[in-house]
């Protein structure tokens, strides 16, 4: 409390909960005061929807600073994460590898509008990880990957058709807004205001798990190898093998949105384990190792028909920024196969622990373990692991709002919506998840009560 004192925007603060980033005096240090100021800033004091507490009630918990598996909130509650910046984050928060590639390239400036080693270097691991990216080409989110790749493959293809998924979410990209999973279904929206019918009436949203019949005039299908956006659903025996069987048949590209998948199920991602090669995959969170990055690999002929050797235009004044590709270079050099049988057993354990204490408090419930990742699904219907997102939507949205702020009571952090997935990461170690163990038995209990 002195250093934070100290640093009171050097005004000698002499309050007792003076919080350094926001006190100027006041001794203002609520997660309530701090998200009223910011929403009289950013519009709902959220810069993603998908953080708001809409669907849970309740505002969000002001975050100041995260450490391993832990976040703390400015009024110094600390809680066990399972958010880990939505999967951005697998080696822990603040992991010191990842502080410090970031800390060094800094000290070499920021950005400079021409190519670095770094750059290279992150493209390289990306390829020799993952076989079918022989060419990668970086910009900087999740949603620049997956509109840029469907530029790509109309532009490369000739074609306009996009085929989707019911429930599965590729981003804010207007193309493939048409209906979602995640946000779009937390906030109950069949699309978003703003799309106009041009821009999705090209696309085409299909149920999940079932092969459709392509016709010649579809330039790609995307999908999540494993959708992690109504939950974790995991891609039904042949569904894969199908896309890819249907997209040669009539010569559409197959384009997997890895953005989640990618380097968290395995150092090949979703491709790898379920053996199925797509021409496109889209990339984000682990690879930029928390800070701010996207990118497209593919197939060498594809790729290449991006600008400069190409008719496709793609730029980006930031794309392959020196310290999001130092920190996912440092993330990816931490990750080998004795990681990832880690992570499937913190994952898998964290799955145990949820459905023990569920059970014990008769609440039903599933937990689904797709690789190293998993669900969570609540309510009367869950009488099984959803195949889709007509049977994910069955999940009781009220009885989760109720166990996130039971388990947030008790130092856990869920996302504060009913279909997103749970992260585990390598911080969750043994002491963590012991102590998750107490007091997800904690929160259940007082949810009995
Ligand atoms: C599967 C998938 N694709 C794309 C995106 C968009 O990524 P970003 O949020 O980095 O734009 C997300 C975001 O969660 C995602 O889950």
């Amino acid at each position: 409390m002195a250093d934070q004192i100290a640093y009171c925007d050097e005004v000698a603060c002499a309050k007792a909960n003076c919080n350094p980033v926001v006190c100027r005096g006041e001794g203002i240090a609520s997660n309530q005061l701090i998200f009223e100021r910011s929403s009289r800033a950013i519009p709902g004091g959220v810069n993603s929807s998908i953080r708001a507490f809409k669907s849970v009630g309740g505002n969000p918990y002001i975050v100041s600073r995260a450490e391993g598996a832990k976040v703390f909130d400015v009024e110094g509650h600390e809680y066990i994460d399972l958010v880990q910046s939505y999967g951005a984050i697998i080696l822990g928060h603040a992991h010191p590898k990842v502080v410090e590639a970031i800390r060094s390239a800094a000290g070499d400036g920021t950005s400079y509008g021409a190519p670095t080693t770094r750059e290279m270097k992150l493209a390289e691991a990306i390829s020799e990880r993952v076989p079918s990216c022989e060419r990668v080409r970086f910009m900087n989110s999740g949603t620049e990957a997956t509109s840029t790749a469907v530029r790509l493959a109309r532009g490369t293809t000739g074609r306009k058709r996009i085929v989707t998924f019911h429930g599965n979410f590729h981003g804010a990209t207007d193309a493939l807004l048409a209906a979602g999973g995640s946000g779009i279904a937390t906030l109950g929206l069949p699309g978003t205001a703003g799309v106009p019918e041009e821009a999705v009436a090209n696309t085409w949203v299909l149920p999940y798990n079932v092969v459709p019949q392509l016709d010649h005039d579809v330039a790609a299908v995307f999908v999540e190898p494993v959708a992690a956006n109504m939950g974790v659903v995991s891609p039904a025996p042949g569904f894969l093998e199908g896309l890819r069987r249907e997209c040669d048949r009539v010569g559409a590209l197959l384009v997997f949105d890895e953005v989640i998948s990618g380097f968290r199920l395995g150092l090949g991602g979703a491709q790898a384990k379920f053996d199925v090669r797509p021409d496109l995959t889209c990339f984000g969170k682990v690879i930029g190792g928390g800070l701010p990055i996207g990118a497209v690999g593919g197939r060498q002929d594809v790729m290449e028909n991006l600008t400069p050797l190409g008719t496709v235009f793609h730029a980006g004044t930031l794309a392959g920024n020196p310290l999001a590709t130092a920190a996912g270079l440092a993330t990816l050099q931490q990750l080998g196969q004795g990681e990832y049988i880690e992570l499937l057993a913190r994952a898998r354990h964290l799955s145990a622990l949820l459905r023990d204490a569920c059970a014990s408090v008769g609440v039903r419930a599933q937990f689904p373990v797709v690789g190293t990742l998993v669900g969570m699904y609540f309510g009367d219907a869950m009488t099984e692991a959803p195949t889709n997102f007509e049977e994910a939507k069955s999940t009781d949205e009220k009885l989760y709002a109720q166990i996130f702020h039971a388990l947030l009571a008790a130092g856990v952090a869920l996302p504060p919506g009913a279909y997103e997935a749970l992260f585990v990461g390598l911080a969750h170690n043994d002491a963590v998840m012991d102590e998750l163990a107490h007091r997800i038995s904690l929160a259940l209990g007082s949810l009995q009560r």
